[in-house]
């Protein structure tokens, strides 16, 4: 009939076959579909036979990384505190064995990255079990609960040793052979409380603050030796990170918290710490949307960041003290 107008499903339709948009968007589609794969390849192939250290494989993120990597055929060096959790892994992991892909039996090593005499003499040890180092996962942290005024500084310290003076004191004493090889990458994994402070995690937050001003500074200044640096910043991960915090006097917190509780999966946050490396990405955000939203907030508004944060200081005080 003259001047009915044909459903706009019908348009689109004519549309596609008359201009060939279908074959060029299959197309586009196939591309995009051999560039992921071939990324794939690529970052398997980073991983596969790489040396890789991880801090804090005893427990959370660090051993289900232990997993992933493993899995993905590296040779790991697993370090921790405890020798007894890091010897099961390791029986865990080599029993795991699959014939599909060449896996390798891991090293282990302990020390307290508190004592940066330990942590030194551990970088040695580290270097002796296959000779080099590709890849270093700063994992291991301590977190942190508490008001300001209450908090002494032996606390503060505790918590910046563990977080912050360890991690770069492993990573300086492991620089000098990687930039011999000109090869390496140094993994950081921080936390989106290194990009925002949230109240009552004073101590934690500033050691990922400098985590991250520490680690930038390194990805510029190892640029021209080829040393590549990836800081990832995870939002609420379900470990025990909660559990272990510790607190204004440093006893010990022993509460799972409701965040961590809803917090994503250990080992979905170990799958994006490969893709980061395998990516060879510079910085990562690893959170939902929330975290990220508040990053962004902090940044373009910071005023209303800061009453935001005040009002949640406010009522996290009120329901303690009711
Ligand atoms: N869980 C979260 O919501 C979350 C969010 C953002 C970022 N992160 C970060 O993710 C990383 C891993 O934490 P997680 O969540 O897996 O917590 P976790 O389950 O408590 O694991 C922490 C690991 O760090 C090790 N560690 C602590 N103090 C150490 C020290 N002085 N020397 C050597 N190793 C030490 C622990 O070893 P021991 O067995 O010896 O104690 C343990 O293996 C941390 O850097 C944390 O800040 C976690």
């Amino acid at each position: 009939m003259a001047g009915r107008k044909s459903p706009p499903k019908e348009k689109v339709m004519d549309l596609m076959s008359s201009t060939s948009i279908l074959p060029l968007l299959l197309g586009c589609l196939g591309i995009f579909g051999i560039y992921q794969l071939l990324q794939w390849m690529r970052m398997k192939a980073y991983v596969q036979n790489t040396v890789v250290v991880i801090t804090g494989a005893t427990s959370g993120l660090g051993r289900e990384c232990a997993r992933v990597f493993h899995a993905a055929g590296a040779k790991l060096v697993l370090c921790g505190r405890n020798i007894e959790a890091l010897e099961e892994l390791t029986r865990e992991l080599t029993a795991s064995h699959t014939s599909q892909k060449q896996t390798h039996k891991p090293y282990t090593v302990t020390f307290d990255l508190a004592d940066t005499g330990a942590t030194v003499a551990a970088a040695a040890e580290i270097l002796q079990c296959f000779g080099y180092v590709d890849v270093l996962i700063n994992n291991a942290g301590i977190s942190y609960r508490g008001t300001i005024t209450d908090t002494t500084v032996d606390v503060d310290k505790r918590v910046m040793e563990t977080n912050y003076f360890g991690p770069i004191a492993l990573t300086k004493a492991l620089l000098p052979s990687m930039i011999k090889r000109r090869q390496g990458h140094i993994v950081t994994i921080s936390s989106i409380q290194g990009k925002i402070s949230i109240p009552f995690r004073s101590a934690y937050a500033a050691s990922k603050h400098a985590t991250q001003a520490f680690f930038d500074c390194l990805r510029a200044e190892m640029e021209q030796d080829g040393i590549q640096v990836t800081v990832i910043s995870p939002g609420y991960i379900y470990t025990n990170l909660s559990v272990n915090a510790i607190t204004a006097d440093g006893s010990r917190y022993g509460a799972l918290d409701k965040n961590t509780a809803q917090g994503r999966s250990p080992a979905e946050v170990a799958q994006d710490v490969l893709a980061a490396v395998g990516k060879r990405k510079k910085d990562v955000i690893v959170a939902d949307w929330l975290p990220s939203l508040a990053i962004y907030l902090r940044t373009l508004a910071p005023g209303l960041f800061f009453s935001i944060m005040a009002f949640r200081a406010r009522n996290e005080r009120k329901s303690k003290n009711s």
